[in-house]
């Protein structure tokens, strides 16, 4: 890894292990300029990729056509209203009424490591494993300084983007819109992979073709979304899992969002991701600094699973914090699908003991513990301890599960408040809401405005009195409902566009706190399912609930968006029960297990009522995840094969970065007649080794045991058809040495 400024070419180069990325600085005027980003390249001298010396030349040279230089030069971050008719990075509005920016280079920083950014999540690495270019613009007429910052590391190709505008004139200015990176570069026929999704069905894969015009990915609820996902990347038509060039960038944050890609005249692309600029303005006074939150952008030449790979490493490497970030996790039971809301200590403890003697090592108790809450029509926000439903109280509860051998873990849902409740009657002003217009319920519940400190800070204190009464070691951080009726009674006028994102930052101020005031606590953030899984969150949780969906065909494509860009170790996955309660469907008890091993692993069922016959698995798929969870969590994940493109089977595969073993996962959705065996390329093994089935019991079909890493490669395994649907099975891989 390395950052230089060649002077004599006024170009920065930031080079990671396989990549390079150029910035020009041009003209008299100081433009910063984005020169170059893909394979790693030697030279420097390469400011001529700017076409400077092509008409409409720099406005030293041709002012007259300025709007033609502005509208055509590829900016590394930019102004509007000044003839760049391209999307805008950055928007003000003066105490005047007045907009225009307009960015110029007046120095530069280039030091080892990477600072954090205050108040909100990023990658992070010390001054061996980092080094940071910041670059330091302004506009002058404004008074304004504009921060760009990249940082590289030295074992991952990724380059973390973030911006910081500080107003240094004597006047506020109102921030329109402040995205967080912006790269221009030729267009090459590329196509866009996005994710998308809805309750129950997050993160499908969307690839597009880039057309002529804008297309974007966003939102505007409050949070990342089931329905589009703070992510997006554009490729080579040609390129493949396996082979060619692919561009990402991925948001380290969880609210609004853009991520966009406009394809213009000059054919070339613009593509920008930051904080969507609707119902977003900040106020920011004399002095006052505003930081964007951080954009991860890759770049590979090794397929879309390169990309992947390089996002996972980063993650687990950069992003992911605390006691948990490299430690097993328990296998948890929770009693969401079991009970519903229907449940008291009793039951709990039947399933608790239960669990406890098939190996399952930790009860979490879901909703429906606090207030009254025996449905979701109430509660929110009174988090006291149902002692008619949990007789004895919550210390015995815990005590109880403790002396069986297991962790005990809760469900809270904090930043949320039902109209029926102790809280919202003594506080009705402390939901986010219009003043003098009725809000909009979902769930038959509010948002609580936790722009206001003293709303944060009495919901944190309910939580944290909970946490303390009792050996709690693990809480699911839920929240069920987007964010609608943006209006809060606690800021003045002209800050009410400051709302949602000041509600993100007091989400992670409160996550802060916890993860720091109970730091062995295992948190797991959730969203009605997976409407907030996203790298801001990940920072505060090393695993988030990945869908509600727990059917394990669903969870194919569930799993296969996620796992694309978000390593296995994150994304929450248990067994549940048939009929599924989302879809109806009946999968054998094996196959969930299979599916569910690609993730956290764990069970969402009442134990004590499931047939015999799958209550007597789970031994075996307790020992399942014992033995194959550090290959899992700490692998490399290949795509094989994708049922939501092929329509009749799914094929994954994890291997050891030694490329000492593999676990390869094949589920056979539908079985097919008379067709012969399927063959399957298995990427990733050492083509010079000898590798053998070492589970060959477990698939007695198979007949070859010893097989050459190249020949698994390039000429395939063959997998014979299984009988019947919805049939799983894990192939375990080991290299003679
Ligand atoms: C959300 C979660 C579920 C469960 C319920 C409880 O939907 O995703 O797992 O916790 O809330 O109300």
């Amino acid at each position: 890894m390395n950052i230089t400024y060649h002077e004599k070419n006024r170009v920065f180069k930031l080079d990671t292990e396989r990549t390079s990325y150029c910035i020009g600085i041009v003209d008299e005027e100081n433009f910063v300029g984005h020169i170059y980003y893909g394979r790693k390249l030697s030279d420097d001298n390469l400011g001529y990729l700017m076409r400077t010396g092509e008409p409409p030349f720099v406005p030293s040279e041709n002012n007259r056509d300025r709007t033609s230089f502005l509208d055509s030069f590829p900016m590394e971050y930019t102004g509007n209203n000044l003839g760049d008719y391209r999307e805008s990075t950055l928007s003000v509005r003066t105490a005047g009424g007045h907009t225009g920016v307009s960015l110029s280079y007046v120095a530069h920083h280039i030091y080892d490591g990477k600072p954090a950014l205050e108040g909100l999540p990023a990658t992070f690495g010390d001054r061996t494993e980092c080094k940071t270019l910041e670059l330091v613009c302004e506009d002058k007429i404004l008074g304004l300084q504009v921060l760009l910052s990249y940082s590289i590391f030295a074992d991952n190709d990724a380059i973390a983007r973030s911006v910081r505008v500080v107003n240094q004139s004597g006047e506020p200015v109102y921030l329109t819109k402040v995205l967080s990176a912006c790269i221009d570069m030729d267009n090459d026929e590329y196509e866009m992979i996005t994710l998308h999704g809805s309750w129950a069905r997050e993160r499908m894969i969307q690839t597009r073709p880039v057309a002529l015009g804008k297309q974007s990915v966003s939102s505007v609820r409050g949070e990342s979304s089931h329905q589009e996902h703070p992510f997006m990347a554009w490729k080579q038509k040609h390129t493949t899992e396996e082979a060619g060039d692919i561009y990402g960038m991925h948001f380290v944050y969880s609210g609004n969002f853009l991520a966009q890609i406009e394809a213009g005249q000059f054919g070339t692309i613009r593509a920008v991701m930051g904080i969507h600029p609707e119902n977003f303005c900040w106020k920011l006074e004399p002095g006052e600094s505003f930081q964007a939150p951080e954009v991860i952008c890759v770049y590979s030449s090794e397929g879309i699973g390169g990309m992947t790979r390089n996002l996972h490493d980063l993650y687990r490497n950069h992003l992911i914090r605390g006691e948990y970030k490299d430690k097993k996790r328990p296998i948890l039971i929770n009693n969401w699908e079991a009970t519903y809301f229907d449940f008291n200590t009793e039951k709990l403890l039947d399933i608790a003991r239960q669990a406890s003697r098939l190996g399952i090592e930790m009860l979490v108790m879901d909703d429906g513990w606090f207030g009254e809450r025996n449905d979701d029509n109430t509660s929110l926000g009174d988090w006291q301890v149902n002692e008619s439903k949990l007789r004895g109280g919550l210390k015995y509860l815990v005590d109880e599960v403790n002396k069986l051998g297991m962790k005990f873990g809760i469900w809270f849902e904090p930043e949320m408040i039902s109209p029926d409740s102790r809280l919202y009657r003594e506080h009705p002003d402390w939901a986010i809401a219009i003043p003098g217009r009725t809000g909009s319920l979902a769930r038959n519940q509010y948002v609580l405005d936790l722009t206001r400190k003293e709303v944060r800070d009495y919901v944190y204190d309910m939580v944290a009195a909970v946490l303390h009464s009792a050996n709690i070691e693990y809480v699911k951080w839920d929240m069920n409902r987007q964010l609608s009726d943006i209006g809060s009674y606690g800021l003045p006028a002209d800050r009410q566009g400051e709302l949602l994102h000041r509600q993100v930052l007091a989400l992670y101020e409160m996550q802060d706190r916890l993860t720091r005031e109970f730091p062995g606590l295992l948190l797991e953030n959730c969203s009605g399912g997976g409407a907030r899984f996203d790298p801001g969150m990940l920072y505060y949780s090393p695993q988030i609930w990945c869908s509600d969906d727990t059917d394990a065909v669903e969870r194919l494509s569930i799993q296969a968006g996620t796992a694309m860009i978000y390593p296995l170790s994150s994304m929450g996955a248990h067994v549940s029960d048939c009929p599924n309660h989302t879809v109806g469907r009946t999968t054998p008890f094996e196959t969930r297990g299979y599916v569910a091993l690609a993730g956290t692993f764990g069970y969402e069922l009442d134990v004590t009522k499931i047939p015999e016959a799958d209550r007597a698995r789970i031994p075996d798929q307790v020992a399942m995840y014992h033995q194959y969870h550090d290959l899992v969590c700490q692998g490399d994940y290949y795509r094989i094969a994708h049922y939501a493109d092929n329509h009749f089977y799914d094929c994954y595969e994890v291997v050891a970065k030694d490329k000492s073993e593999a676990l390869i996962t094949y589920i056979q959705v539908l079985n097919r007649p008379n067709y012969h065996s399927r063959r399957i390329r298995i990427p990733g093994l050492a083509p010079d080794k000898t590798y053998v089935i070492a589970n060959i019991q477990d698939w007695p079909e198979i007949r070859q045991t010893e097989y050459r890493g190249d020949t698994l490669h390039y000429a395939g395994l063959n997998i014979p058809p299984l009988w019947g649907d919805f049939q799983g099975r894990l192939m375990h891989l080991k290299a003679l040495s």
